[in-house]
């Protein structure tokens, strides 16, 4: 099986590795590119999770796009969502008439991306589409789906790749399973 490392007490264990992440992130740009061909797709990020993946993948398009960044806090610290979605940085251009693209690291309870179907859409823009690296479909709490998923997931909680645990693992070019060792509680 995968490797394991430990960072103080708690177990990581490689679930997708980088090479995996890489051949994926390209096959979601060319199904992107070939549904948005003669558009321009406006790729909203949501941070903070999502920029190491937004950056890859925008490199895998071969269509033109532009930009964004949305904060969102769904999660103040550890790893249960509260239901509770807050906007730490609005947009900076109008998505009027655009063709949105969410770009998300991971969809789990689907709070954060139903709230923002509902913030995005009173902008008027001409369609809004989801791109999630990771999909968790056992924890969906809300009904949304994304259009585009890198991976489903187990009900594991997930660090690297962007996304993080309290600020750590960010750094870690691969998805790993942040496991329970020691006196940590996840979940
Ligand atoms: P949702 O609102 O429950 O769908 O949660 C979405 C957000 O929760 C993601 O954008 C992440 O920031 C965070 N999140 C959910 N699951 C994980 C995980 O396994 N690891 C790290 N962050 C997660
Ligand atoms: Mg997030």
């Amino acid at each position: 099986m995968s490797m394991v490392n430990t960072f103080s007490g708690s177990s990581l264990e490689v679930l997708i590795d980088a090479r995996q992440i890489a051949s994926r992130v390209r096959e979601l740009g060319e199904q992107i590119s070939n549904d948005y061909r003669g558009r321009t797709p406006h790729l909203v990020g949501v941070l903070m999770g999502a920029w190491v993946f937004m950056a890859d993948l925008i490199r895998s398009l071969s269509v033109e796009a532009t930009v964004d960044f949305l904060g969102i806090q769904s999660y103040l610290a550890g790893t249960t969502s509260s239901g509770e979605v807050k906007i730490t940085k609005d947009l900076d251009a109008s998505i009027a008439g655009r063709d949105v693209l969410v770009v998300e690291d991971i969809l789990d309870t689907g709070h954060t991306y139903h709230y923002l179907q509902g913030v995005l859409s009173a902008h008027r823009p001409a369609s809004v589409k989801l791109v999630a690296l990771l999909d968790k479909p056992a924890r969906r709490v809300v009904p949304v789906e994304a259009d585009y998923v890198g991976f489903p997931i187990p009900d594991v909680f997930v660090v690297g790749y962007g996304l993080d645990y309290n600020q750590q693992f960010r750094r870690l070019p691969e998805v790993r399973i942040l496991g329970e060792s020691g006196d940590r509680q996840i979940g």
